[in-house]
């Protein structure tokens, strides 16, 4: 029987492009090295010859593609000598924050908006012992207090503005390409904070810029329309979308976020609340894929510029899929038009639930 190493995360296998030295004591759960799934139900529909893939960051050990950022973000804050960290959240950051924090044995301090993050967000930062601090405001009001607040304190934000969330995040390009044997034509995701869009296009970039691709994809992001700065070209006050990962109006990394659409020839665009949903819906039905509302917006985006030929047939599109559905099961139930068949515990009965269901 072959034996293959320990998988042991992506500080250790990427090494040798991110900041860290022999002796630096990593933080770890074992995340990236994520599937990318073809879609197949889902190209057929469309009709095109296109190869849609996702990237399926949802399996993460916290359920997002925080996980990157975070074991090197915390892995640094620990090599500095860091006894604490905070960031504002819409629910993601602070799940991963909580949980590297825990492994590290630091404290994590969250601020995330007053009833505006998914149950399962909530549950994990809870879970791992984080400082929850709900704040009466949105992400945007958190992040300006989480900057003024270790203006005065000895605490290390591990939101994206800090560097290392990006370094770690990058490794999701590295491994697209490994995959792929290539870089994708098309790189399609949610933008929110815009952290995420400007560690692709990082990481694309170090590929390229090191010969080991001759293309980087144009990347193309999306945005709730309720909450699309990028669209508007300025931030947004009072952000509203049902997809609350991405309910922020004063992106951190606006320059990053442009040059990454700039110099790759991509596009932003937006969908409201029900296309979102409506994608979501599509994924998990079809292909059996659950994410959650924002990253679905990566789907309404390929599809629709699939079929409007802004994405040409003959493509190689990668979508990242930034969390798992499970995190917010509220909204996912919500839109379920069929409800669970309820009946007695009888044989008869079950046989007419399937009788009446076999299509
Ligand atoms: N998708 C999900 C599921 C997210 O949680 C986020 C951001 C994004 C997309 C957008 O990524 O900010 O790098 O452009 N969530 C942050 C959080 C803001 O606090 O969890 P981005």
């Amino acid at each position: 029987m072959p034996f293959r190493p320990r998988y042991t995360g992506l500080i250790d296998k990427y090494r040798d492009r991110l900041p860290v030295h022999d002796d630096t004591r990593i933080i770890s759960l074992g995340e990236g090295n994520t599937p990318l799934i073809r879609l197949n139900n889902i190209s057929r529909q469309l009709d095109k010859e296109v190869d849609i893939y996702v990237k399926y960051e949802g399996l993460n050990p916290t359920g997002s593609f925080k996980d990157r950022g975070m074991t090197m973000a915390i892995t640094k804050a620990i090599d500095a000598n860091s006894k604490a960290v905070i960031c504002a959240s819409t629910g993601n950051t602070s799940a991963s924050a909580a949980a590297y924090s825990a492994r590290a044995g630091i404290i994590p301090f969250v601020l995330i908006p007053d009833g505006k993050i998914a149950l399962g967000k909530l549950a994990q930062a809870m879970m791992h012992g984080a400082v929850v601090i709900q704040i009466q405001g949105n992400f945007d009001d958190g992040m300006r207090l989480v900057k003024e607040v270790a203006e005065q304190a000895p605490i290390t934000i591990v939101n994206s503005i800090n560097p290392y969330r990006l370094q770690g995040q990058k490794t999701a390009a590295f491994e697209i390409i490994e995959e792929l044997g290539k870089a994708p034509d098309y790189h399609c995701l949610p933008l929110g904070n815009a952290g995420n869009i400007s560690a692709y296009w990082m990481g694309y970039n170090e590929y390229f810029q090191t010969g080991i691709v001759n293309q980087r994809p144009k990347m193309c992001a999306y945005q709730a329309s309720g909450a699309a700065p990028f669209l508007r070209g300025h931030p947004v006050e009072n952000p509203e979308t049902v997809a609350t990962a991405i309910r922020i109006g004063n992106p951190q990394s606006w320059d990053k976020a442009w040059a990454a659409q700039k110099e790759s020839g991509g596009w932003f665009d937006e969908f409201d609340d029900q296309d979102i949903l409506a994608a979501q819906k599509l994924l998990a039905e079809k292909e059996g894929i659950f994410c959650e509302p924002a990253s679905a917006i990566s789907i309404a985006g390929v599809m629709r510029d699939v079929k409007s030929g802004k994405i040409p047939e003959g493509s190689v599109v990668t979508c990242t899929l930034t969390g798992h559905g499970l995190k917010d099961p509220d909204t996912a139930i919500q839109q379920c038009t069929v409800q669970p068949i309820k009946i007695k515990a009888e044989l008869a009965e079950v046989k007419n639930a399937i009788l009446q269901n076999m299509g």
